[in-house]
């Protein structure tokens, strides 16, 4: 039985990652940490914590002194580190804050796992997992190799620049210390209870509620995109298998532009339109509510400074040596994902007011979103 600190557990992979676990190891004790900022949503999670099967606690991972209640009252034995600043667009509108989480914030995170490990006799194995992103390596040219785990990082945004030296902490803690840490660096997911400032829920809501959908320059920039159940098999496949101080790449193999997936998300959503004619009324301001292709509503804009253009990711390594392999296709996955979005219209509801107002406007210009 493990006893896991879930951090940024209330944030979207992390949410995912909850429902994941708990459904497949319901003798183990989670506890989720997250300072619940913009992007994370107690609702995610709520159903989870009313039923008893985590222990939810709202703080953040910079608080070295709760950290250390945490640890030891609840003799943490693995943490899985999700709790961060993960928009790049924001990281460029105000990086400070993405130091002070992914950097400053980890680092008290490892101290506290090192200083609550170092010694005792081990009651359980011990792991810190950190979950981290292929924008680490920069971006790649067309036709160029995909990432593996030696690709040197050259990381090009403040979020990336902020997640590289996160997991140079992590390494360094150890090699240093010896803490017995993993890492994983992957891809662009989607799926439920993503907030909807990421593409495709941003595209999924602006369709539903008839505003324009923000291409970033050419759109031909490529993402991997992999599914988010898919992370979190292989995140359980790193706990379960992986030695400590490794490191593995997770990608879906699945490397489309931008322009092509947001028309694919288009057509999926024509498609429920077309078979429940009811959706007409629920959205009235949408492109199908008044007779227009999804497609109409794509806009290119200017492009966000600094883009990397392509990404891929060889999951060559965590393949052969893991057994991870993705098992859902983009198609599937986005249409699994446009149905979720329909069939929680409350969720979205609550998570696209407020902050989310505010930063839509300063971010796209014009008027607020309803
Ligand atoms: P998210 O923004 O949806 O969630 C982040 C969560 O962390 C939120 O619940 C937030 O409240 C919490 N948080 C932020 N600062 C905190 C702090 N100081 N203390 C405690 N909690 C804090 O992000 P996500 O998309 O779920 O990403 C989760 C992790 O996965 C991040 O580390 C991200 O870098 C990494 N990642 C994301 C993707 C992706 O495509 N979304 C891909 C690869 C890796
Ligand atoms: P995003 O979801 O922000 O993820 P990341 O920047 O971490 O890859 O963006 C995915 C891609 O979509 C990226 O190339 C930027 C682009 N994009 C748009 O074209 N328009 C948008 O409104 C947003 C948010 C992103």
């Amino acid at each position: 039985m493990r006893r896991m600190l879930v951090t940024g557990g209330a944030g979207f992979i992390g949410a995912n990652f909850c429902h994941y676990w708990t459904a497949a190891h319901p003798e183990d004790r989670i506890v989720v940490l997250d300072a619940l900022t913009y992007a994370g949503n107690l609702a995610s999670i709520a159903a989870l914590e009313a039923d008893g099967k985590l222990r939810f606690v709202r703080g953040d991972i910079g608080d070295a002194a709760l950290l250390q209640s945490l640890f030891r009252d609840e003799r943490i034995d693995t943490v899985v580190n999700f709790a961060a600043e993960s928009h790049v667009d924001r990281s460029i509108l105000d990086p400070a804050g993405f130091l002070r989480t992914n950097v400053l914030g980890t680092q008290v995170l490892l101290e506290a796992a090192q200083a609550a490990w170092a010694g005792g006799a081990a009651e359980a194995p011990r792991r810190f997992h950190h979950v981290s992103t292929d924008e680490v390596y920069g971006s790649l040219a067309a036709g160029e190799a995909a990432f593996t785990e030696s690709t040197p990082y050259a990381p090009n945004s403040p979020y990336a620049a902020s997640k590289a030296a996160a997991d140079h902490l992590v390494r360094a803690y150890n090699r240093t210390y010896g803490l017995p840490t993993t890492i994983s660096n992957c891809s662009n997911n989607y799926g439920p209870y993503q907030f909807p400032e990421k593409l495709l829920p941003l595209c999924i809501l602006n369709i539903l509620e008839g505003r324009p959908l923000p291409i970033y320059g050419d759109g031909q920039q490529v993402r991997d995109w992999l599914h988010v159940s898919d992370h979190c098999r292989a995140i359980e496949l790193i706990l379960q298998r992986s030695a400590a101080a490794e490191t593995w790449n997770v990608g879906g193999d699945t490397q489309d532009p931008n322009i092509t997936v947001v028309g694919m998300l288009c057509d999926l959503v024509d498609q429920c339109f077309a078979q429940e004619p009811q959706l007409r009324q629920r959205f009235p301001h949408s492109a199908a509510a008044r007779g227009a292709p999804a497609r109409s509503l794509m806009q290119h804009v200017r492009d966000r400074p600094g883009h990397d253009r392509r990404y891929a990711v060889d999951s060559t390594r965590i393949g052969q040596r893991l057994g991870f392999r993705a098992a859902t296709s983009l198609t599937a996955g986005l249409a699994h994902t446009v149905r979720w979005y329909l069939d929680n219209e409350s969720w979205w509801r609550a998570v696209a007011s407020g902050e989310y107002r505010e930063w839509y406007a300063r971010q796209y210009g014009g008027s607020r979103p309803a």
